[in-house]
């Protein structure tokens, strides 16, 4: 980590940690059938996460905060395909997003997602914030995958960066490598 507090992430560290990932939910004995992605954090996790599952991937988009990053009254979704929908219906479902944060955009999901009735939801998460959670995940959820628990600190994604050398570098730096 650097010196202003935020946690520099290069792809190669996101890779590995979705591999170990891949690993605990072999361990797990859950078998999702496919994949929810929940954009726009978890697009990347979840291909990456298909290399080593094989598994399908449907999307959803979810808008907690505005453009000048000040929480909306609520979630909204900003993409719902009634497909992903139909597709879930007996399903077992893995959702996949990069950060469990604050908790809400996450749990106002699975809500979502359980109304559709699939056989169950599994929930992964490339880090998990610890802090005070403003949501709790449905007690249907029964399965949670975080690959990494982190201080309640500011996570600079590398799929953020403008100047992707200058980050990697920082990440490699931080990660003493
Ligand atoms: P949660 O349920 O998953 O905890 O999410 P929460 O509602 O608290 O809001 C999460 C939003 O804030 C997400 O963006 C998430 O990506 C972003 N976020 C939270 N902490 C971090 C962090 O440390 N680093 C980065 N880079 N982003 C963080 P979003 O508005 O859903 O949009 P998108 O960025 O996924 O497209
Ligand atoms: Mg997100």
């Amino acid at each position: 980590m650097d010196g202003d507090d935020k946690l520099y992430l290069g792809y190669s560290d996101i890779h590995r940690t979705v591999k170990q990932l891949s690993v605990e939910l072999g361990r797990s004995g859950y078998e999702p059938e496919v994949m929810v992605a929940i954009g726009t954090g978890g697009f990347i996790p979840a291909r990456i996460l298909k290399t080593f599952t094989g598994l399908p991937i449907l999307t959803v988009g979810i808008r907690y905060y505005t453009e000048e990053n000040k929480p909306l009254p609520r979630p909204r979704t900003i993409q719902w395909i009634d497909e992903v929908e139909k597709k879930l219906a007996g399903k077992r479902v893995l959702l996949v997003d990069e950060v469990d944060d604050s908790r809400v955009t996450l749990s106002y999901c699975l809500r979502e997602l359980l109304r559709h009735e699939p056989e169950e939801i599994g929930v992964m998460v490339l880090h998990n914030k610890r802090k005070t959670k403003r949501d709790v995940l449905p007690p249907q959820v029964r399965h949670y995958f975080v690959g990494r628990e982190v201080a309640d600190i500011w996570i600079s994604y590398p799929w953020d960066a403008q100047d992707i050398d200058e980050h990697e570098a920082l990440a490699a730096a931080a990660s003493g490598s």
